[in-house]
């Protein structure tokens, strides 16, 4: 078959064309927590991908802020390292460093040493900045946001003149429940307008989330069947094989709920349910989300399943449970999946339910969005071999295989009628030709020229906690909590869940 899109990577290195995505304007990049992990591992490669890209201007510079003592030379060398890493790991085939890009890059990175509640670091972050444009990457623990915000606003930093413009990134957790993301909300917005504010969730970074919204309002022939008259019901889920990691402390205090509910699964969601925005307007687009998540109704505790892995088995090998891992109380309550049964009230969707799923240590990593559509008529089949009829199945399929597919109907070759299920797919590697990337560079990108669409606004954030929240208060009580295997589907409490309405989750493992 033709191949009838151009690669988006040439299209975004045909500088030339008229439609190509322009330079990022002048500019520093301030990253606080800038000696930290994320900083190395997603966001020096993802701002090294737009340099190979032409998208960053040349007169860009990064400023790393970190309490380490270090040099700028040794700062440099560890991004170096990281970037070696990173076009090494990533792909299908080996890319070589481009030494042309890392060098253009290297002259413009700088270390600033300070504790993020010191005046004494912003005094001299002032004089690095300048009078320069700012965007201010807060890559620190959530405790940090609200005391570097401020620390941006009394120093003067936030401040934007004419012409001039000053924009915060702020990471995940965004507050631990409702009432301390609204605080953190009150208190970004003393020092900050909305507009500078870029909450970020990486989910939005993924292509194949973006594409939700491409594939539901550029194709004529899915809209029409998005609603309750066409779809029985929805699955969501993100599942991971990975166990709690390094980050037992972090995990002990957030648990799956807070950790992947508010954020991504109801990002997943809200692309999924939403009306059409009037255009890509920022705010058109995060009106609509809003206005779905507000729809979703009062979670009931029956219609929510927490689980927490026990020991078991991933990719053959024996792995610890979560009340074994180092670090964590061997009494632990922390959930490490959570399944729930979510209702909007709206016109689209009244009727159709959306089980959603999110755990650690399942049997495969995959995050995919399943569109159950309701079965045909079984009446032309009643005389025939066929017992009933399989409902179509259309697969958004957001990691690791990235693409869509289609399940239907088709009739066996032979003399008889007996139909077999088939699929039909949408590969995105086999169509598009990418280059390695984290997902950081959209949303950075998109952070340069000022497009806020891919990035939470205050009450999209809000929305999302609301749904979660009733969880948050019954997660202490007895009995509220499943236990699965290791490499298991999850707790046999979330079958149940979907039994009740005659309904099975498709399976995780293959
Ligand atoms: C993060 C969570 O936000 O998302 C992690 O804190 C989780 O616990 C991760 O593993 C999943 O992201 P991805 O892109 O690997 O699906």
């Amino acid at each position: 078959m033709e191949n009838i899109v151009a690669s988006a990577s040439s299209q975004i290195a045909d500088a030339g064309h008229e439609n190509a995505p322009r330079r990022s304007p002048p500019g520093t990049f301030v990253i606080f927590g800038g000696g930290g992990d994320l900083t190395r591992r997603l966001l020096v490669p993802a701002i090294y991908n737009l340099a190979c890209a032409g998208l960053v201007d040349d007169h860009f510079s990064i400023v790393a802020v970190d309490w380490t003592d270090m040099s700028t030379g040794q700062l440099q060398q560890n991004f170096h390292d990281a970037l070696k890493n990173f076009v090494n790991s990533r792909g299908t085939e080996a890319v070589a460093l481009r030494e042309d890009v890392w060098a253009w890059m290297s002259t413009r990175i700088r270390y600033v040493r300070g504790s993020f509640e010191d005046e004494a670091t912003y005094t001299q972050l002032a004089a690095e900045v300048g009078d320069e444009n700012c965007i201010f990457y807060l890559a620190v623990a959530a405790r940090f946001f609200g005391a570097i915000v401020d620390r941006l606003g009394h120093s003067g930093l936030a401040h934007e003149t004419d012409g001039m413009f000053r924009r915060v990134i702020i990471e995940k957790p965004f507050g631990s429940d409702l009432a301390s993301a609204v605080a953190l909300n009150a208190r970004l917005l003393r020092s900050l307008r909305e507009r500078q504010i870029y909450r970020i969730d990486h989910y939005l970074g993924k292509e194949t989330v973006q594409n939700i919204l491409a594939l539901r309002f550029s194709n004529g022939f899915f809209e029409p069947l998005w609603n309750r008259d066409n779809i029985d019901h929805i699955q969501i889920t993100a599942a991971e094989t990975v166990g709690v990691e390094q980050r037992a402390k972090f995990y002990e205090g957030t648990g799956a709920v807070r950790d992947m509910v508010p954020n991504h699964v109801m990002q997943l969601l809200a692309m999924t349910a939403m009306e059409a925005p009037t255009s890509f307007d920022a705010d058109a687009v995060r009106d609509e989300k809003t206005k779905v998540l507000k729809a979703i109704h009062a979670v009931g505790r029956e219609d929510v399943v927490r689980g927490q892995y026990g020991a078991g088995t991933i990719k053959g090998e024996p792995v610890a449970g979560y009340r074994e891992e180092p670090g964590i109380n061997p009494q632990s309550r922390t959930e490490t999946y959570v399944a729930m049964k979510l209702r909007i009230y709206n016109w689209r969707w009244a009727g159709v339910p959306f089980y959603v799923r999110t755990g650690k240590r399942l049997a495969a990593r995959k995050t995919e969005i399943a569109i159950h559509f309701k079965s045909a008529p079984y009446a032309l089949f009643r005389d025939t071999p066929v017992e009933k009829l399989t409902p179509n199945i259309m697969m958004l399929h957001i990691q690791p295989t990235e693409g869509v597919t289609m399940q239907f109907s088709a009739k066996i070759p032979g003399p008889t009628v007996h139909l077999g299920g088939v699929r039909m797919k949408f590969d995105y590697s086999e169509w598009f030709r990418e280059g390695p990337s984290t997902g950081y560079e959209t949303l950075i990108y998109d952070c340069m020229i000022g497009d806020a669409t891919l990035f939470q606004r205050a009450d999209n954030i809000e929305a999302g906690w609301q749904v979660v929240q009733p969880v948050l208060e019954w997660e202490r009580d007895p009995g509220f909590l499943h236990f699965y295997p290791a490499g298991s589907e999850g707790p046999k409490a979330a079958d149940d869940l979907l039994a009740r309405d005659h309904r099975h989750w498709l399976k995780i493992g293959s």
